[in-house]
């Protein structure tokens, strides 16, 4: 259920490009729009002591902008970046509400997703009076769609999987002189994703900044997700300036069915997975690690796993029904993974092992970041009433 692997190529070594001062920029940019407010950082007390560690800490991204997942915040602050350059002004002059009336016409803002960071384009495309074209792959839920289309998107489902939906959409907007902006990279299509990534560290900064702030402190330890790893580089790269690489334990899961971040972590080089990549971890089924944000996690994770989807369902069911006195967070496939990830190796044999390994234990501060809450209802009720995926 589990595979874990020890990062062999771990040097510490941080980027410039994800350092605490370029945070400042994004987090200054996310502070100007209407509603924005630092998400909650959790701490699930009881949970902690029954887990046998010191602190759990969790934040709470269903709560973003009202948009359920975290994701907004790479795809506006890319937005930002694109009208500041395209108006030839500082990302610090770009006011949401009036940068429409700074140009000729709309431009027509094209991405592909699993459901998030589309969801997350679209709302910033109306904020900004923009269009947006979004792309999904085949089989994507209609909650999904309804919700992009209900943003005032053009919402279109291929009927091709995650990776060949991003080659379409890149098409398109090269054959109709659209703006691509997806959350992932590839040789000479490096910028946007740059800024995307970027965008991600304001929810890194407000964490750090509202751990000083508790009784538990900063983390020792911090598990991210990665689909093609955009959040966790870009999170990871903030938390490698600010705390120190050394500092802390950084632990990387995924589904098993799309483990490009822990294949190539074993060969110590991007590997990419293909096939159907099917997990309920929607945003997580990406098999071609983004090489911007990969030698962060090469150079900066001390673990990685590859779990089955049972274990992201048990992280949801953990999460939505907390032990007296603690808070409940509602989550999704793809926010739990790293609740189930964090039960597993404190409680089953298999998992102390890799847990002793880690360092984990009665003196860790455990930081994970639920990255959404239930984007698709049917499917949260399904696992949480219902019990499906049970370990
Ligand atoms: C809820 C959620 N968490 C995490 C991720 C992972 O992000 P990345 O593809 O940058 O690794 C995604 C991506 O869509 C997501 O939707």
């Amino acid at each position: 259920m589990l595979k874990v692997s020890k990062n062999p190529n771990y040097t510490g070594e941080v980027c410039e490009l994800f350092s605490k001062d370029a945070a400042q920029a994004t987090r200054a940019f996310h502070q100007q729009i209407e509603g924005y407010t630092p998400t909650p950082l959790v701490s699930l007390p009881n949970l902690a002591k029954q887990l046998g560690v010191k602190a759990i800490l969790v934040k709470d991204e269903s709560k973003r902008f009202g948009l359920n997942a975290f994701k907004v915040l790479g795809g506006s602050y890319a937005l930002g970046r694109v009208l500041a350059e395209h108006l030839n002004m500082d990302i610090s002059e770009i006011d949401l509400k009036t940068v429409a009336s700074k140009l000729e016409k709309p431009l027509v803002f094209t991405t592909a997703t699993a459901g998030n960071h589309g969801t997350g384009v679209a709302w910033a495309a109306r904020e900004m009076a923009q269009k947006a074209v979004v792309y999904m792959p085949a089989g994507s839920p209609q909650a999904s769609v309804d919700r992009i289309r209900g943003l005032g998107a053009e919402c279109i489902v291929t009927d091709v999987n995650y990776d060949d939906t991003v080659r379409l959409a890149n098409q398109t907007a090269e054959e109709n002189g659209w703006m691509l902006v997806q959350d992932t990279a590839w040789e000479g299509y490096e910028q946007i994703p740059t800024w995307i990534s970027q965008g991600y560290m304001t929810m890194a900064d407000e964490a750090v900044e509202q751990a000083e702030a508790m009784e538990e402190g900063l983390p020792t330890h911090v598990l991210l997700q990665a689909g093609v790893g955009a959040m966790a580089g870009g999170v990871l790269g903030f938390l490698a300036d600010r705390l120190g690489a050394d500092n802390f334990n950084a632990i990387i899961g995924e589904p098993a069915a799309a483990d490009c971040i822990y294949r190539s972590g074993l060969a110590g080089e991007m590997v990419n997975v293909t096939g159907s990549l099917s997990s309920i971890m929607a945003g997580l089924a990406c098999g071609e690690p983004n090489p911007v944000t990969w030698p962060i996690l090469r150079d900066c994770s001390h673990s990685f796993m590859s779990v089955e989807d049972k274990v992201a369902a048990t992280g949801m069911r953990i999460l939505g029904n907390p032990l007296k006195g603690d808070e409940a967070v509602i989550s999704g496939e793809s926010g739990a993974i790293t609740m189930g990830m964090l039960y597993l190796l404190m409680t089953t044999e298999e998992g102390r092992a890799h847990a002793e390994m880690m360092g984990l234990g009665e003196d860790s501060v455990v930081m994970l970041f639920s990255t959404e809450g239930d984007t698709n209802p049917a499917r949260y009720r399904r696992i949480v009433w219902e019990g499906e995926q049970a370990l």
